[in-house]
């Protein structure tokens, strides 16, 4: 890349070859973000076209109704690519964590076929149009079959990160009424094998499951329920290997994907047909700048929406291969991930900051001998980056060559809105860039006033939004309308997030003004954490909060008020396994303290900001407004105790 002014842009030959390298875009899709939008979907392939681009009945919108698509097409037999062109090559990599085991390549045909037959044998067990399938895996191709198989025959898919535990799978399948679960036997972490089946098992304890779909990955034992359980490899191994797909409106569900929720009950998001195609498509094509050789590794797990969009859905759709890995990236050496890209001549690599410090901190000496001649793009998203490990990507990954695209969307935007395009920049460390063509992002003050450059202000989205943009919570419009669509009237989409712009215009995000965290680029509320705590039958309340760390760029602490008589230690031990079993290991807390009392206002509102300035040092600020001010002394002495000993 070239360096101008503390800006870098993409070089004369990184912009000879991408899609798009002039600002044109921009000033065609501000004249008509509709028109834009609607230029775009005419690109894919639909059954029938849309009636209306964009309607609006605020809060609620629909792009492309009365257009007839179905997602799998648009992969398979009527990819932009060609079919004949596309059918035999890699559509995955994939890439098991024990290193003697072999990489496994699935060519688009093959793909399509292993899709075709699950979404066959799907038919039979009685899954229908509309029917939600829970989908409880790790990362192997039988996820992106299972999810494609849904999508084929109309399915509605609901993933659930492999690591959350039974209680975190069971609220999700509850909430989303899912009558079918396709789980695995077990799957590599660290070396060691995960019993997935087990807590599958004890997952659909009191829901709708009827059926539960097993994949047999890790050939580990497991128990056997002969009338609900039925192996992945058998129900698929005589069905036929082609199947029409359905053919869905423009606006109905294509998956539901939860994310924390503030009272301990996730938001399931629902995502649309039409307008997620569209956003998948594009975003790929024009952000990664996806061209039909590039192999693309997204780290995400398939359970986050970074791993549904770019591990699963947009390289598919633009006909290129998307690799996935098992295991974790550091396994069973530190530099696992460099040998990944190396060895399979990765073209684009997106991943998290928290991954990015992890890698600096292991040395940049372990890569020396890796060149990444390979590499081209690199990405980054999930939380923040900070410029010093914006500038170590930059320099010992891209090796001072690739542009980082630093990529700026959340689970409900269902693709990314905001980030400086790879052929035209300019890209700035720890900002996120532009908006994407066709999305107007502005930064509001408090009176809904548009915040001038450098002023910090609450992120939100204009009319027409985009056509990825999620259409509410499943069957709960109440809490969709109070979460998202309040705060600026019913008009406008609120982010959660602060952030500003620079001079030049150029956004950064500076972090959520609501109770959730990340942790490790992870999204959890402190009110999920705290739900969990405080099942604890001892506790009487608690207040997590975030606090920075080095790698996972934030970490929780718990202040759980406890009066009984069992040892400290014992109690923050059973602080923490409620936690795990509620939520799982990615939320495990930094630290846990008990104490007599949580500072609080005088209607009784817990202060978190106070308790949250005891960690980061800064001055408390007034206290006189507090109901109990004394506490906060014995608090701090607790805390100062504890930064002692270590
Ligand atoms: C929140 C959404 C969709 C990506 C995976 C996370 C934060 C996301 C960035 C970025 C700074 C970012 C925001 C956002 N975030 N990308 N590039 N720079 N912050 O999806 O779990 O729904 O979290 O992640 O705070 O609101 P998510």
């Amino acid at each position: 890349m070239i360096k101008k002014d503390g800006l870098y842009y993409p070089t004369e030959e990184f912009k000879k070859k991408a899609w798009v390298s002039s600002p044109e875009i921009y000033k065609e899709a501000k004249k008509n973000p509709i028109k834009f939008w609607e230029k775009l979907a005419e690109e894919l392939f639909w059954f029938k076209k849309w009636k209306k681009a964009f309607q609006h009945a605020p809060p609620f919108f629909e792009w492309f109704s009365g257009g007839q698509i179905n997602i799998t097409s648009n992969i398979f037999e009527k990819n932009k690519l060609g079919w004949e062109k596309i059918k035999e090559k890699p559509a995955i990599i994939w890439v098991p964590e024990p290193v003697e085991e072999q990489e496994r390549i699935l060519s688009y045909e093959n793909l399509f076929k292993q899709v075709c037959q699950l979404a066959n044998a799907l038919k039979k067990l009685g899954v229908k149009r509309g029917d939600r399938v829970g989908i409880y895996l790790p990362m192997i191709p039988e996820t992106i079959i299972s999810m494609l198989a849904c999508a084929r025959i109309g399915a509605v898919h609901v993933v659930v990160f492999s690591a959350f535990s039974p209680q975190a799978l069971r609220i999700r399948l509850q909430i989303t009424e899912a009558k079918i679960l396709i789980t695995a036997d077990g799957y590599y972490r660290r070396g060691k094998i995960i019993n997935l089946k087990s807590n599958a098992d004890e997952g659909i304890k009191e829901t709708n499951v009827e059926k539960v779909i097993v994949v047999k990955r890790a050939g580990n034992e497991v128990n056997w329920d002969f009338e609900k359980n039925y192996w992945w490899h058998e129900i698929v191994e005589n069905e036929a290997e082609f199947i029409e797909p359905e053919i869905m409106e423009a606006e109905d569900l294509l998956f539901i994907l939860a994310t924390s929720g503030s009272t301990g009950i996730p938001k399931a998001c629902v995502h649309v047909c039409g307008g997620y195609t569209i956003q998948a498509y594009w975003t790929g094509r024009l952000i990664f700048d996806f061209h039909p050789e590039d192999i693309l590794w997204c780290t995400s797990d398939f359970g986050w929406i970074t791993g549904h969009t770019y591990a699963c859905y947009s390289p598919l759709l633009n006909g290129i291969t998307t690799l996935i890995y098992e295991g974790a990236p550091d396994w069973p050496i530190p530099e696992r991930w460099a040998q990944i890209l190396e060895k399979n001549k990765v073209t684009i690599f997106y991943t998290a900051p928290t991954a990015i410090r992890m890698f600096e901190k292991y040395g940049a000496e372990l890569l020396e001998i890796y060149k990444f001649e390979n590499l081209r793009l690199l990405g980054s998203v999930g939380e923040p980056i900070d410029e010093s490990a914006w500038l170590w990507y930059f320099k010992n990954v891209g090796k001072e060559r690739c542009p980082i695209v630093d990529t700026w969307w959340q689970t409900e935007t269902g693709g990314i809105l905001i980030t400086s395009l790879p052929g035209i920049g300019p890209f700035k460390p720890a900002f996120v860039g532009l908006p994407f063509p066709g999305v107007r992002a502005e930064i509001l003050d408090e009176k809904g006033r548009i915040c001038p450059p450098e002023k910090e202000g609450n992120l939100v989205i204009l009319p027409p939004f985009a056509p990825g943009l999620f259409r509410g919570i499943y069957k709960d419009p109440e809490k969709y309308l109070k979460t998202y669509w309040s705060q600026y009237g019913k008009k406008v989409y609120f982010t959660s997030d602060a952030a500003y712009r620079d001079k030049n215009g150029l956004i950064r995000i500076i972090g959520r003004v609501d109770d959730a965290i990340k942790v490790a680029g992870h999204r959890i509320t402190t009110g999920e954490l705290e739900a969990a705590v405080n099942s604890h039958p001892e506790i009487t309340e608690s207040a997590v909060i975030g606090i920075p760390d080095e790698i996972k760029g934030e970490v929780p602490v718990v202040f759980a008020v406890y009066h009984g008589q069992k040892s400290a230690e014992e109690v923050k031990k059973e602080v923490v396994d409620k936690i795990n079993q509620t939520i799982g290991p990615i939320a495990l807390p930094k630290e846990v303290y008990l104490v007599e009392d949580l500072p609080k206002t005088r209607s009784g509102k817990i202060m978190r900001r106070v308790l949250r300035k005891l960690f980061t040092r800064e001055d408390l600020g007034d206290l006189s407004t507090l109901a109990n001010p004394e506490c906060v002394e014995k608090i701090k002495e607790k805390i100062q105790k504890g930064l002692r000993k270590s």
